[in-house]
């Protein structure tokens, strides 16, 4: 290692963009590795849009690992982020950086403390999964600092034991979390069904409904489903294994139809799920009255059409992503939608967010 005297700081930034579920992922079979009890298939956005932007960096002379999230520092001795850290520094590996004179050893890493910096540029904990895109960050860029030679999709097993989400944000493009058979997780990743060009006529807008923190976390919500809800055992075992299947053909054919009828369906059914759970979960319910527009303007506009036009799936949070099949659809959808919530009306939209290019690159 460089002399200690030295001041130096060796400092490493990535961006990663968020994810949405078009089949969700909801229920854990082992809390502690994150280890799902369904498969999930989900769409890595455009980074421009939603990202998490994050700094890691590294010096002799800091005395603790710590963290500050959107310029507040926060605490990091919860499992999580111990498992990360834990898991990334197992796998450093020797840097040698020429430029600035830094040598670091495997075995420097042991002692070393990292500061971490990271901004999410939309709201934290309201439903646009920020724990996906913060974790895969994190993760991807510790594993730059660190010199860590996994390739994506073993980073994304250890992004998962973050935030399950977090694994499909190691992609981009369309990106199926695959549940695994092991009891360790080694085998509960992410790969990439079909990269960012295959679909690109596709356009997300996200209408923001409320930027507020959840009442319910994911990680709550899902806990108190998983003990007491029986229709998450039917929908686990029954209907997502034979979901999954039909929206790969679907993702495959670029039948929008198919992927449209898929999204919307699970959405609905997670919700259910939710209600059905003890205490019930009201992820839509308490925005309901500005939310139902929103669905019921998409079914009614597809039946007018005959074939879907627009799909739309709600996460554990009231903002609505719409899928538009088409950048005209999707300015016409910005129309209908600002007709339904006129601007300055009491039944206001925050705002809309457009993926233009919809799908993009890889994490970093
Ligand atoms: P969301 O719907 O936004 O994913 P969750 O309840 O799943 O909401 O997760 C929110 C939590 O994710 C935050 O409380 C925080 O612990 C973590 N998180 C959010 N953004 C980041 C980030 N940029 N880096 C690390 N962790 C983050
Ligand atoms: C509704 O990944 O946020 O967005 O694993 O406990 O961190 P933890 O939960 P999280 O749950 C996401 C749930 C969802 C659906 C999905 O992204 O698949
Ligand atoms: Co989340």
């Amino acid at each position: 290692m460089a002399d200690e005297s030295q001041k130096w700081v060796l400092m490493v930034t990535a961006q990663t963009p968020t994810n949405i579920a078009v089949i969700k992922y909801w229920g854990k079979r082992d809390e502690k590795l994150i280890l799902p009890v369904n498969d999930s298939i989900s769409v890595t956005l455009d980074p421009a849009h939603l990202c998490t932007t994050t700094t890691v960096s590294v010096s002799p002379t800091f005395d603790q690992d710590r963290m500050w999230l959107n310029g507040e520092e926060i605490s990091i001795s919860g499992g999580r982020f111990q498992s990360c850290l834990r898991e990334i520094r197992s796998r450093a590996t020797d840097v040698d950086d020429k430029e600035k004179g830094i040598k670091i050893t495997k075995k420097d890493w042991e002692k070393l403390h990292v500061h971490i910096s990271s901004y999410n540029n939309f709201p934290t904990a309201a439903g646009l999964a920020s724990s996906a895109a913060g974790f895969a960050c994190l993760v991807f860029a510790l594993g730059k600092l660190m010199n860590v030679k996994e390739d994506h999709s073993q980073l994304s097993a250890i992004a998962r034991q973050g935030s399950g989400s977090a694994c499909r944000s190691l992609y981009g493009g369309f990106v199926k979390w695959i549940m695994g058979k092991d009891d360790k997780g080694t085998d509960s990743l992410a790969v990439q069904l079909a990269d960012e060009k295959h679909w690109d006529e596709l356009v997300i807008v996200i209408a923001v409904v409320s930027s507020r923190q959840k009442e319910t976390s994911s990680t709550t919500g899902m806990r108190d489903t998983v003990e007491t809800s029986l229709l998450l055992q039917h929908r686990a075992k029954e209907v997502v294994p034979k979901r999954i299947l039909k929206m790969e053909e679907a993702i495959k054919n670029r039948d929008f139809a198919s992927f449209a009828q898929l999204t919307c369906t699970d959405s609905n059914q997670f919700h259910a799920v939710c209600l059905d759970t003890c205490p019930p979960i009201f992820y839509m319910n308490d925005t309901s009255h500005r939310q139902a527009p929103i669905i019921s303007l998409v079914e009614k506009w597809n039946r007018a059409e005959g074939t879907p036009q627009v799909a739309y799936t709600f996460d554990a949070g009231p903002n609505a992503v719409l899928i538009a099949r088409n950048r005209e659809t999707a300015a016409l959808l910005i129309q209908k939608l600002l007709f339904c919530f006129p601007p300055n009306s009491d039944a206001d939209l925050n705002s809309f967010v457009l993926g233009d290019k919809s799908i993009l690159k890889d994490a970093g």
